[in-house]
């Protein structure tokens, strides 16, 4: 284009300033991310990090020049436009920007995300690109705001922050999900938790707590698990159990809270039922493993609900809701084949069509799940670990998450206490966040006795001389203590309602996803 507007001398703000500048002229920078034609009118939706804005190009407005500018602008071509801010409270961030100059940094030919709905697997190649979009935006936007509320949370606590290494000589939790790396010839691994070394910490300086990169090797492709993960680790000297779930449950309210009245136009953006959040001022229940076990397999009724009723229950609203689904789809495409439809709202209809034909996928996932949960509920074995659906079945009867305390031992890492009352409990404790989003945290009353820890070790098959130095903080001035660890990622999973954990993280590491 010969003629080509440069913008200067132009207030240049950010689209979440917007309020502060109400109807005068301003400069926003950003890329297109939705554009609509009407008669001598682009609607282009903005985003420039900070927010989302509709900005009208009016050709009776702006030069011809730039209204030939507008006409060939794209999905994430760059940009400046100069106009006046105009309230709209149908608008997201309650602002509309009529311009009246713009200036075009690119134009984009062929940006591969368009704003239907695409695989999984597309997106994730794509991720770089994919971080661009709404629901990305919002996430990494509650994301970054939960990692400042956590050292807000400890810091007004008088908790210190301390940092474990990531090469580490000694397994934390067992040694089937080691990544093992070399360290100047010697074998090493990458810490799969920080927690002994926030012991450590902890007996030097009170109340401690890590936030840091954690690895595990799960080869396997759950929806749960990542390789590469943040985990805030809390330790501090003079805590027994009961202690340590009063901090639990005081630390995850404060999360749900700060996000619940501080992100509602994130939350509403991701679609996120709030009914939950709403309850998180209720007592969170504590339940030993043993109950835990009756209630998974039918045993024992929760407030006159059943578990394995409530399953059955949910199998039935899955298929109805398929149906309804079906349906839906039917009479759109029917109306569109009918013909006389208008081309915005036949992609209308499209888009919705292909939501719908993505949910039935999902509940086509219940309808096989569910009955393999209910049969695996039923045959639970006491003494075994809860797997992912087990704790679906648990949590389904809670609005709120639940704590489940006093674990087999033979289930648990070698760290965590004996109960004084049966010795083939442990004094752990694992956080469940209700909606199926299961384990969130993990923590412990620590084994503060020498020679029961020396016996766990062993029991363990670890190898004593790397823990000698662990094995000390229980020589010289062993104190009770205790400590947690919250799955960052995982917290971030369940307050954003995402399907998959790898949504959570700008780039996950996950089972066979290094790139990019
Ligand atoms: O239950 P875990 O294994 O406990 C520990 O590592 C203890 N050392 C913590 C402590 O007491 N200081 O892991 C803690 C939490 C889990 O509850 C889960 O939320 C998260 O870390 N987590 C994972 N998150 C994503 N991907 C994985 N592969 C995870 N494994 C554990
Ligand atoms: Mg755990």
């Amino acid at each position: 284009m010969e003629t080509k507007t440069i913008i200067k001398d132009k207030h240049v703000c950010t689209i979440d300033q917007l309020s502060s500048v109400e109807n005068q002229e301003v400069c926003l920078q950003g890329w297109i991310s939705n554009k609509r034609s009407s008669k001598g009118l682009f609607f282009v939706e903005l985003r420039d990090g900070s927010g989302f804005c509709q900005c009208v190009i009016d050709e009776s407005i702006v030069s011809p020049e730039d209204f030939e500018q507008a006409k060939v602008l794209t999905l994430a071509s760059s940009v400046r436009l100069v106009g006046k801010v105009e309230k709209d409270d149908r608008q997201i961030g309650g602002y509309e920007l009529k311009v009246n100059e713009i200036e075009t940094l690119q134009v984009v030919e062929d940006y591969p995300i368009s704003n239907k709905e695409h695989g999984i697997e597309f997106l994730m190649e794509k991720r770089h690109l994919w971080l661009r979009s709404k629901r990305q935006w919002a996430v990494m936007r509650i994301r970054s705001r939960v990692k400042f509320i956590i050292h807000q949370f400890f810091q007004e606590r008088g908790f210190i922050q301390t940092d474990a290494p990531i090469f580490t000589g000694n397994a934390c939790e067992g040694t089937t999900t080691l990544f093992e790396t070399d360290f100047y010839g010697e074998q090493a691994f990458l810490s799969q938790s920080g927690q002994l070394y926030a012991e450590a910490t902890a007996m030097a300086l009170g109340k401690v707590y890590t936030f840091g990169p954690t690895f595990r090797a799960e080869k396997s492709k759950t929806r749960r698990h990542l390789s590469e993960f943040w985990m805030i680790e809390p330790e501090m000297a003079f805590y027994d159990l009961d202690m340590d779930m009063d901090l639990i449950e005081e630390f995850i309210r404060y999360i749900v809270l700060d996000i619940y009245n501080n992100y509602k136009s994130e939350l509403t953006i991701l679609e996120r039922d709030l009914t939950l959040f709403e309850n998180i001022g209720t007592v969170f229940p504590r339940i030993t493993y043993d109950e835990a076990v009756e209630i998974l397999r039918g045993e024992k009724d929760l407030d006159g609900k059943n578990a394995l009723k409530t399953l059955e229950d949910d199998l039935n609203s899955v298929k109805e809701r398929k149906t309804a689904c079906l349906a839906d789809i039917e009479e759109r495409e029917t109306a569109i084949n009918a013909g006389g439809m208008k081309k915005g709202a036949i992609n209308f209809n499209r888009n919705k069509i292909d939501k719908l034909k993505n949910e039935i996928k999902d509940l086509e996932e219940k309808e096989r799940n569910i009955p393999q949960w209910i049969e695996s509920a039923k045959n639970f074995k006491h003494g075994e670990d809860f797997g992912g659906s087990d704790e679906t079945v648990i949590t389904r009867l809670f609005s709120t998450p639940v704590m489940v305390y006093k674990w087999p031992k033979d289930i648990k890492a070698f760290y965590m206490k004996r109960d004084e009352e049966d010795d083939n409990y442990v004094k752990g404790v694992d956080l469940l966040a209700p909606e199926g989003f299961g384990e969130i945290v993990g923590g412990a009353e620590r084994e503060d006795n020498l020679d029961l820890l020396l016996e766990r070790i062993k029991e363990h098959d670890l190898p004593i001389e790397d823990f000698e130095w662990y094995l000390d903080l229980r020589r010289y001035g062993s104190v009770p203590h205790a400590g947690f660890g919250l799955g960052f990622e995982r917290i971030i999973m369940w307050l954003t309602n995402v399907s998959h954990i790898r949504e959570t993280i700008p780039f996950p590491r996950y089972y066979g996803r290094l790139l990019p």
